[in-house]
């Protein structure tokens, strides 16, 4: 079946069409996913990416087939396109806007050169699909970095089939006080620090910054570590334990520090914009998948 709207321009490199410019709001992404490309990815020792994809989605492998075609936007080194295509039959249209697109094929590069995965560097907002034509679509980790999180959340619905799943997961926002923490207080010093600096500073500070999380943690000063100039560790999986934490707990922050839109969502605002928009909200609030907490909203296409 043929999902691409009719006359659209594009180019191709390394076998994957691009339909957007190389330079971009996402580059920082690019650049995180390239270095980091195992980081996330599932292996034999956790499985984190697969139990958070089914505890959010609550998808079935009983309502999948050969036939079935989903959507996956905003894909980065591809977590969770590994995580869903080892656990559904089916194709994955995998899109993301910067050229983590290059790490997502290489870690998915067998369901790749088996056509179960195809990969397109676009934007979500314009996204060079036909409407109507995606069977299910997920969206992990990418709606508050978009410019237009109406926009954004628009355009997944109308890729999406009538009777369609659409899944979305982001970060919340709480009221005044999510803004106030490192994160937001050192971005505007962060960001104008290139990139391969700050990923070096980043690096050297973590391990000082981890042990210090971890002496307010046990003292009970939780309140305090919200200014540790580190992403919180709390939210990495639990499963992740000794030199890959510290990994992770480094690409989190290059991660927050960097990115170009950084807009946390009301939850109970994304439900009701699907409710607006010919969807019904099959659940919207915390999902807590063993491992970590989302803040995730799941809708159906009426
Ligand atoms: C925080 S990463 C999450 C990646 C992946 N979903 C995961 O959870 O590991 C956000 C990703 O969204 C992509 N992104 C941001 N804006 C986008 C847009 N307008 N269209 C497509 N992808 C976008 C970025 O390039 C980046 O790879």
């Amino acid at each position: 079946m043929n999902i691409l709207k009719k006359k659209i321009k594009y180019k191709k490199k390394n076998k994957i069409l691009r339909f957007v410019n190389q330079t971009n709001y996402a580059d920082n992404f690019g650049y995180q996913w390239n270095i980091f490309r195992k980081t996330q990815i599932d292996n034999l020792k956790f499985n984190v990416s697969k139990t958070r994809l089914l505890e959010q989605t609550k998808w079935k492998k009983k309502n999948f087939n050969n036939k079935t075609i989903t959507l996956e936007a905003g894909s980065g080194a591809g977590r969770f396109t590994q995580a869903y295509l080892s656990q559904f039959p089916g194709k994955l249209i995998s899109i993301d806007l910067s050229n983590a697109v290059e790490s997502n094929k290489k870690n998915n590069i067998d369901y790749f050169n088996r056509k179960r995965l195809f990969i397109f560097q676009a934007d979500i907002s314009k996204m060079p699909f036909k409407n109507n034509i995606f069977d299910n679509t997920f969206c992990f980790g990418v709606l508050q970095h978009t410019p237009q999180i109406k926009k954004t959340l628009m355009e997944l619905i109308k890729k999406t089939k009538k009777g369609g799943s659409i899944v979305v997961d982001f970060y919340p926002y709480n009221g005044f006080w999510t803004k106030i923490s490192a994160k937001y207080l050192l971005r505007p010093i962060a960001k104008r620090i290139p990139k391969k600096h700050l990923l070096n500073l980043i690096k050297k500070i973590s391990p000082f910054f981890y042990r210090t999380h971890l002496v307010l943690n046990y003292l009970n000063l939780n309140v305090l570590t919200r200014f540790l100039p580190i992403c919180d560790p709390r939210t990495i999986p639990r499963a992740i334990k000794g030199k890959q934490r510290l990994e992770w707990i480094i690409l989190d922050t290059f991660d927050m520090y960097t990115a170009y839109y950084d807009q946390p969502q009301k939850i109970t605002n994304v439900s009701q914009f699907f409710l607006d928009n010919k969807c019904i909200v099959e659940f919207a609030g915390y999902v807590n998948y063993h491992h970590g907490i989302s803040a995730v909203v799941r809708a159906k296409k009426l």
